[in-house]
């Protein structure tokens, strides 16, 4: 159950990374491109956000049936001194879980804005900084798997 789970995350991984690129390449376009933002464009910033969201709750199942969350049982001191363990039970969860915040604020602060160039910028700014607190915090030594 563990590995289907784990497999689940780390697979859709690849899906919410490609979509909030997706997203964030359509929203800079946007910007420069002056072009009005469209039914398209909603679509794309919408299928990142669902994508993220899905992640997450996936995440948080992930994290109670990891084999790292028994480290918990021999304390705040054993996961934190432990650069890896401190990465999957702290750093990963903490940061993601923040990068999403602002991801999904991006996406309600673009619908506040009144004109098309501050709804792709609004997307492309909160899309691209929650997108690179994802990044720093992928377990890199483990994934992609091999
Ligand atoms: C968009 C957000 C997220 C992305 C892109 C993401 C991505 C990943 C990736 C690529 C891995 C490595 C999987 C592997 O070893 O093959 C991983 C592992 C893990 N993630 Fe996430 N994650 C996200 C959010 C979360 C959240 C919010 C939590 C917890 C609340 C979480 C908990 C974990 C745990 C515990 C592992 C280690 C699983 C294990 O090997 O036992 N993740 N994540």
């Amino acid at each position: 159950m563990n590995e289907i789970i784990t497999s689940l995350h780390s697979n859709m991984g690849y899906v919410v990374l490609a979509a909030l690129a997706l997203a964030i390449l359509n929203a800079f376009w946007g910007v420069f491109s002056k072009r009005p933002f469209g039914a398209r464009d909603l679509r794309i910033a919408l299928f990142a956000l669902i994508f993220s969201h899905i992640q997450l709750l996936i995440g948080l199942i992930t994290y109670f049936s990891s084999n790292y969350f028994s480290a918990w049982e021999n304390g705040m001191g054993s996961v934190m001194g432990n650069r890896n363990i401190r990465l999957y039970l702290v750093e990963h969860p903490t940061t993601n879980i923040l990068a999403i915040v602002l991801i999904t604020m991006g996406w309600s602060l673009h619908k506040k804005a009144a004109d098309s160039r501050k709804k792709f910028l609004r997307i492309a700014v909160f899309y691209t900084v929650g997108t690179l607190l994802l990044l720093s915090r992928i377990p890199w030594d483990a994934w992609p798997r091999s």
